[in-house]
């Protein structure tokens, strides 16, 4: 008897939200002592979206985005198994910003649940996404990646504040048996980078007080430095063993999907993979690092342009330190 075909979880849509307010780096030569050359040439951003209505948080722009995903899959919120929200900028502790968005969608049918792991959120919950459809579980399982990173960077730290952005982007995750969809993932954590990018302030360590407002440690804190030299490494070293133990080689790989904190550790992991430039997608320049939202906002701004079966290398570093990489199959052909 022929084998049946595997079961793989394969993207059938993407969505994303991006709030209008632009942040350049013009705007911020007047708030903290940088300037455009040093941003450009240190990182690759002119400017980053900023969610400023002080009514919205990030549930409001993961939402936004899974609307826009389900609109374009033609499949009713009512359809959707499990929401899946990768963010560190959770509009409250708790309860789960999957559970706002899932209440806001009116998807009445889904559960959900948060994936806190920084930059590295949305390759985390795609690969326990992908898990609930191919085990036969569920049909439909949105995956978000959204973070509200303007709400917790600190505008007088000019090495943090340069960086970071805001929005959201999602994916739609069904079953597929046409060899399309997830084939590989490896995952990383390692702790003993925990003091090296956190938000010290107003978890059960540090409960906020006006001490630890006064201290500014309900902000983002990164050593720059020492998250560099792990990052260049860690996304380098994990798109490189996806490429080998699949057998992979440069001419194979479609597009590079980077994560987008630092052009120089963009680059650097192409330069491992043997990719040109035509084969990484680069939007930092205009979103900044916008944590777990990056992956599928490149997905999104090159939806156009993919084609069934291109293989795709996602690949992410970020605070804990996580970091990993995905092999994924497109399962459908982008309109321009
Ligand atoms: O996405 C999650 C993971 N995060 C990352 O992957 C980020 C990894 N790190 C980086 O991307 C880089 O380390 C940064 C972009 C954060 C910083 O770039 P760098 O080349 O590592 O700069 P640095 O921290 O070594 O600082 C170099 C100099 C320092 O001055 P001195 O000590 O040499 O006099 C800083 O004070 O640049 C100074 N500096 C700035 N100057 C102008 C730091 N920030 C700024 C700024 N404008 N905004």
């Amino acid at each position: 008897m022929p084998d049946s075909p595997r079961t793989t979880a394969a993207i059938t849509s993407v969505g994303t939200y991006l709030p209008p307010d632009r942040l350049t780096n013009a705007d911020l030569e007047k708030m903290v002592d940088t300037n455009d050359e040093w941003i450009r040439s240190r990182t690759g951003i002119s400017e980053r979206r900023i969610l400023r209505d002080p009514d919205k948080a990030t549930a409001f722009m993961a939402t936004e985005a899974a609307r826009q995903c389900l609109d374009k899959a033609g499949v009713a919120p009512d359809q959707v198994d499990c929401i899946l929200v990768a963010t560190v900028t959770p509009d409250m502790l708790f309860p789960a910003t999957a559970c706002l968005v899932q209440d806001a969608l009116g998807a009445t049918k889904a559960w959900g649940y948060d994936i806190s792991a920084a930059c590295s959120g949305f390759l985390f919950a795609l690969t326990t996404g992908a898990k609930l459809v191919e085990s036969g579980m569920h049909q439909r399982v949105l995956v978000i990646g959204a973070d509200t990173m303007s709400r917790i960077v600190d505008y007088t730290d000019r090495a943090t504040c340069v960086i970071f952005g805001d929005g959201a982007g999602a994916v739609l995750l069904e079953a597929a048996t046409d060899g399309t969809g997830l084939l590989d993932a490896v995952h990383h954590v390692d702790g003993t980078g925990a003091g090296s990018l956190r938000q010290p302030g107003g978890g059960s360590m540090r409960p906020a007080t006006h001490e630890t407002v006064d201290a500014r440690l309900h902000y983002l804190k990164q050593d720059g430095r020492a998250v560099f030299k792990r990052a260049v490494v860690g996304m380098a070293e994990a798109a490189a063993e996806i490429m080998e133990r699949n057998d992979l080689a440069p001419d194979d790989i479609r597009y590079l999907v980077p994560h987008q904190a630092n052009l120089r550790i963009i680059e650097a992991t192409a330069r491992r993979m043997g990719l040109g430039a035509d084969k990484v997608m680069v939007n930092i320049e205009h979103y900044g690092n916008t944590t777990a939202a990056t992956l599928p906002l490149c997905l999104g701004d090159w939806e156009g342009q993919l084609r069934a079966g291109d293989n795709l290398v996602l690949a992410a570093f970020g605070g804990g330190f996580t970091w990993g990489a995905t092999w994924l199959k497109w399962a459908y052909d982008g309109s321009e």
